[in-house]
């Protein structure tokens, strides 16, 4: 079944919103040593239980989460509901195995809804499809317990349409008890098996079913590509990419960057691959660039916290974010081609330079000539003085005759010191 049969959802604010905050929270956040730790160290359902006994966010506040993502440029954010072991932050009716039943004694989904929405966000919830908890779950390649030939031969006592239905059944408490859901995050698909275990897919899910069921309770909620069916945003993971995403026939498609802070996603304590600033700043522009968003993830610790290394980050974004926002937000991919070391965006007239390298004092940009009006630095909005280069005419300020530039080159006469930003940016009033 193709999505385009069913009602179509409002894209407009993701179109738009460019940036959105993904969070990683559950009780691998305990262990600290990644998302997949169950499922890398092959701990037994009942051994993990260990942490969500011990699960206390006393720390965990939303609302000023919620408000530090607003000022950091977040315009959506994205909550795992339930990740791949299983343990749900929300009240679900369907299982024990809950936030509100544990120390936290509270629904972690509704105060994350009610938080984010407050501060003016879109709400996504992250799903997974997999569950390593749920005793129907037949053991796989991704199964923490794969190693072990006693439980794979159990497979044919379980009965994974039990398991289905309480997807479907989850799937069901989520849109119909937190009000309107903007996107529905499933993660994810693997027919094609792994480890020599067969794996699961869309007939698995019962993805078309499961599809039908939320367009019915949410028409407007977009749903990413990992239910096996299509889909309406593409989410790589971990990498850029190098040219703007298409379908098979070449035409461009929704999609997103998911990227972490550090490689990964569930809080990880003593991991220090911790990406720059700047780079998270030009992974999001490079993103924006080629016509895609970026979920950028944070992972809560244990007790809820934001640990000191990501209010860094996302207190950097908000400096960026509170100078430069109008060349993120409604922008996207320019009709200009950049040189090397720039990405350009574009909202109609406004073209956005982004100098990932700032030049010494003159920065050349091909085929410009004839459309530049104004130029200035967006940090200040402070002039950039411009001229098209013509090389075959007089320039009168002009001591070195610059060499190799077309005739349609314009030429922006830059300060020295770049502006004290990651990512300077070049505002360019285009004349039509
Ligand atoms: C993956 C991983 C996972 C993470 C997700 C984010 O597929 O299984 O741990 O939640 O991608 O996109």
């Amino acid at each position: 079944m193709s999505t385009a049969a069913l009602p179509s959802p409002d894209f407009a604010w993701f179109d738009r919103g460019r940036l959105g905050l993904f969070i990683h929270w559950g009780v691998y956040a305990l262990p600290a040593r990644h998302e997949w730790v169950q499922n890398r160290e092959h701990i037994r359902p009942e051994d993990y239980e260990i942490y969500s006994e011990h699960f206390d966010p006393d720390l965990f506040d939303a609302r000023g989460l919620a408000r530090q993502a607003r000022e950091a440029g977040f315009t959506y954010a994205v909550l795992t509901t339930k990740h791949h072991d299983g343990f749900c932050l929300w009240d679900s009716t369907l299982t024990d195995y809950t936030a509100p039943r544990t120390r936290a004694g509270r629904d972690l989904v509704r105060e994350f809804v009610d938080a984010f929405r407050a501060e003016g966000l879109r709400i996504g919830f992250y799903h997974s499809l997999i569950d390593w908890h749920h005793p129907d779950f037949t053991v796989d390649g991704v199964h923490p317990l794969r190693d072990d030939p006693a439980e794979v031969s159990l497979n044919g006592e379980r009965d994974l349409g039990v398991y289905r239905k309480y997807l479907h059944g989850q799937v069901r408490e989520l849109l119909t008890g937190y009000g309107q859901v903007d996107y529905l995050f499933f993660d994810f698909s693997y027919s094609q098996g792994i480890g020599g275990l067969p794996g699961k897919g869309a007939a698995e899910w019962g993805s078309a079913e499961l599809l039908t069921l939320i367009r019915d309770l949410q028409p407007g909620c977009i749903v990413n590509d990992r239910l096996e069916l299509g889909g309406d945003v593409a989410t790589p993971e971990q990498y850029q990419p190098v040219v703007t995403p298409t379908d098979d026939s070449g035409n461009p498609v929704r999609w997103e960057a998911c990227q972490t802070l550090n490689g990964s996603w569930g809080y990880d304590r003593d991991n220090l691959n911790d990406k720059s600033s700047d780079l998270l700043l030009r992974m999001l522009v490079d993103t924006v660039s080629k016509n895609g968003n970026m979920l950028l993830n944070i992972g809560p610790d244990a007790r809820g916290a934001i640990d000191a290394r990501t209010q860094e980050r996302l207190t950097d974004l908000a400096s960026w974010f509170r100078l430069h926002g109008r060349s993120i937000y409604g922008a996207g991919p320019s009709e200009f081609s950049p040189p090397t070391d720039i990405r350009y965006t574009q909202n109609g007239d406004r073209l956005y330079v982004h100098v990932f390298a700032w030049p010494f004092v003159h920065l050349h940009l091909p085929g410009l000539g004839g459309r530049v009006r104004y130029a200035q630095l967006l940090a200040d909005g402070s002039e950039v003085p411009f001229q098209v280069h013509l090389p075959d005419h007089d320039q009168p300020n002009q001591h070195t005759q610059p060499v190799g530039l077309g005739r349609d080159t314009v030429t922006l006469h830059l300060p020295v010191r770049a502006p004290n930003t990651p990512v300077p940016v070049i505002e360019i009033f285009l004349t039509s």
